[in-house]
């Protein structure tokens, strides 16, 4: 496959989404692998524990290192990127993204979001390439449905995943700004009607009124993306 890769978690069934639709089609045609761990493999214990409650006091559970150094050892080569979804990460953004998508072989760390014992983080570092990472300014139970966000968005981009190669070139993001609406068939929908400048023919016309859209968008939603010299922006 183009790229590799390796989920550790243990919730194994919650990254089923990760074979269905177009990734799964992508998995099918060899174009990427998908591997899921259970984490509790690696656990020795009767109780297959993998948590303890955290040095210094405070709520929560902390994810174990006996259990997780192990498990990476095994399932994270040195020349694999490991991704640990945390929400005190560094944010995930659309050229994250691209970088992910040129690599060979992504290791997903799935913990719990009070964290894993960042010792595990600070060893596997030793010998491989870390990224810790936020999807948002919002707290998931866990790194698995992080974890899908990611594998999506990265997996997209790859050659040949995606019907129409050029498609992803116009994504909101890629210029910068959000995309305008879209319109398809038919013209007029419970008396709504498609703006005329789409059936002008006219693709100089249609190119300009598209950025004005997503300007307009993008001044309304998302000021904070615009460029210093757009009005509206944030003061
Ligand atoms: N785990 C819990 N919340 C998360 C977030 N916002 N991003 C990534 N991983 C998470």
């Amino acid at each position: 496959p183009t790229l590799r890769i390796d989920v550790v978690s243990i919730f194994p069934e919650y990254l089923t989404p990760l074979r269905a639709a177009l990734l799964g089609r992508a998995i099918d045609r060899g174009i990427i692998s998908v591997d899921v761990h259970d984490l509790r493999d690696w656990t020795h214990d009767v109780h297959r524990g993998v948590d303890d409650s955290p040095y210094g006091g405070g709520p929560g559970m902390v994810m174990k290192p006996e259990v997780w150094g192990p498990c990476l050892d095994d399932v994270c080569p040195d020349d694999a990127l490991l991704v640990v979804p945390t929400p005190a990460g560094v944010p995930f953004t659309q050229s994250m993204a691209e970088d992910l998508s040129r690599e060979r072989h992504l290791v997903f760390a799935c913990g719990r979001y009070e964290g894993i014992d960042q010792r595990v983080v600070d060893d596997a570092a030793t010998r491989t390439r870390v990224l810790e990472v936020s999807i948002g300014d919002f707290v998931l139970i866990g790194g698995e449905v992080a974890t899908i966000a990611m594998v999506e968005a990265t997996v997209r981009l790859i050659d040949g995943v995606l019907g129409n190669a050029a498609s992803h070139q116009q994504d909101s993001f890629s210029d910068g700004l959000l995309e305008g609406p879209s319109y398809t068939r038919p013209e007029v929908w419970r008396g709504l009607a498609v703006p005329a400048v789409l059936r002008s023919g006219d693709h100089a016309k249609i190119e300009k009124w598209r950025h004005e859209e997503s300007l307009q968008r993008t001044r309304s939603r998302r000021p904070d993306l615009l460029p210093a010299d757009e009005p509206g922006q944030p003061d």
